[in-house]
């Protein structure tokens, strides 16, 4: 709805520009005539104040830590939804009736296989490859064994493609784990529900039966469920750029993965926990606080801080009241968490962190769930990316099947030299 206008001045002269209302947020100035009326491109590095597109799948207030799923508010999803539900939600925009979960649920569990032929793609990583370059490479591999739903114009091989991608995370994920520890594959279990038969891939062992214990696989499942979709970040953003070309879904989400696997972004629950561990005891708190202080200092509080959230991120509430239930189901413990506990309480009463709205993000206590589930610190961001595909691929089908959909192509301040005249190299 465009109902305000925008005034811009520049050289002596008024432009208008329509103002765009969403159904909540703030209003979007369309500037997308701005270059052919006023020859001016805008200048905004890190889209700090940039809308790249138009969605209606998730919607944050960054200013007071809501995040909402087609309207639903994260905390409600994650206590009383699955994630299989919660993926229905974002991929068909309602909740789906009984029977469409179990019809939606059946079709997901029947496609968890993977082509045999890309079990010898695993055997060429090194053995302590990363499971993030594996996933990179095996995702993408995908687009060679799946011909008949990469046709991006044909909505039923979008939907086709979708669900492939939702279904065969877990077990390219569980693979790169078994490969990195020398244990043989094991597939996929039909009568197990999806968090299910991950953790049975990624634990299990075909010497003996696994049994599935039940608080852990809700855990599990809650924490795919916060890390589901959220907006434009980076590596969603780097889907919809990929999409944008026209290239395949598999190639899109192998470039998402890439993208979420920097420490800024997906990388950084690895990196929060490594963090934690170095610290060690709460008495050391305090250096690492000055440190993060620091500007000549690189280190930063893993886990702490959000591009968008300026307030206490929801998916860390969930997060940290997860641990405790974890901790409780399996009766361990880990004096990580009371360190990690200790350094949140530190932080939030330091000026620099309150002044700079800094709290911990999603990725503070997931490390330390997960942790205490089994997985090595190294799987951490391929659990991400597994639940984070749905949101991807969600994404990307919004963006295909808008009519109005170009390729994005962004334009640049250019600092370079001006022309000038090629000197042979004798004359240089
Ligand atoms: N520790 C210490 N200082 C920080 C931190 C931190 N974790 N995060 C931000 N700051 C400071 C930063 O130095 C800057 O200070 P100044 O204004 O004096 O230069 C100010 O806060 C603003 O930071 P920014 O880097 O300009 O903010 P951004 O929106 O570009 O970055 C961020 C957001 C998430 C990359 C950043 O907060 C960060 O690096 N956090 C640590 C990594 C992390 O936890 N990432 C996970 C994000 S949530 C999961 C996901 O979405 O992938």
């Amino acid at each position: 709805m465009a109902d305000k206008q925008a005034e811009l001045e520049v050289g002596g002269e008024t432009y208008d520009f329509p103002t765009i209302q969403g159904s909540v947020g703030p209003d979007v100035i369309d500037i997308r005539k701005l270059y052919g009326t006023t020859g001016r491109f805008t200048y905004d590095p890190g889209y700090k104040s940039t809308a790249s597109c138009e969605s209606a799948l998730t919607y944050i207030d960054g200013d007071e830590g809501v995040l909402l799923h087609r309207g639903y508010p994260i905390g409600q999803l994650a206590e009383q939804s699955s994630f299989m539900e919660v993926s229905y939600l974002l991929l068909n925009g309602e909740l789906p009736s009984k029977d469409e979960l179990d019809e939606f649920s059946h079709t997901i569990t029947y496609h968890t296989m993977i082509h045999d032929q890309m079990r010898q793609f695993y055997q060429g990583f090194r053995r302590d490859a990363h499971p993030m370059a594996i996933m990179c490479g095996v995702v993408g591999a995908l687009s060679a064994f799946y011909h008949d739903s990469t046709d991006i114009s044909d909505p039923e091989q979008r939907k086709i493609a979708s669900h492939r991608l939702i279904a065969k995370m877990p077990t390219i994920a569980a693979w790169a784990y078994k490969y990195s520890v020398g244990q043989p594959f094991l597939y996929p279990n039909n009568s197990l529900s999806y968090t299910g038969n991950f953790l049975r891939m990624t634990f299990g062992v075909p010497a003996e039966d696994y049994e599935v214990v039940p608080a852990v696989e809700k855990a599990m499942d809650r924490i795919f469920i916060l890390h589901a979709d959220h907006e434009q970040n980076a590596s969603t953003s780097t889907v919809r750029l990929a999409g944008s070309s026209g290239a395949n879904p598999f190639a899109c989400i192998s470039a998402g993965i890439a993208c979420l696997w920097g420490p800024a972004h997906g990388g950084a629950n690895e990196a929060a926990l490594n963090m934690l561990r170095e610290i060690g005891t709460p008495d050391r708190i305090p250096h690492y606080i000055e440190r993060a202080k620091d500007k000549n200092d690189p280190f930063r509080l893993m886990g702490f801080g959000h591009r968008v959230y300026k307030n206490y991120d929801p998916r860390a509430t969930v997060m940290q009241k997860t641990v405790r239930e974890v901790f409780d189901a399996l009766n361990v413990s880990d004096p990580v968490f009371e360190t990690a506990l200790r350094l949140e309480e530190m932080a939030l009463q330091d000026d620099y962190f309150v002044e700079k709205k800094l709290f911990p993000n999603v990725d503070f206590y997931s490390g330390v769930i997960l942790s205490a589930i089994g997985f090595p610190t190294t799987m951490f961001t391929a659990l991400f990316a597994l639940a984070r595909t749905v949101g991807w691929v969600a994404q990307w089908n919004e963006m295909i099947s808008d009519p109005d959909q170009v390729i994005g192509r962004p334009r640049q301040l250019y600092t370079g030299p001006t022309a000038r005249d090629y000197v042979p190299i004798g004359q240089r």
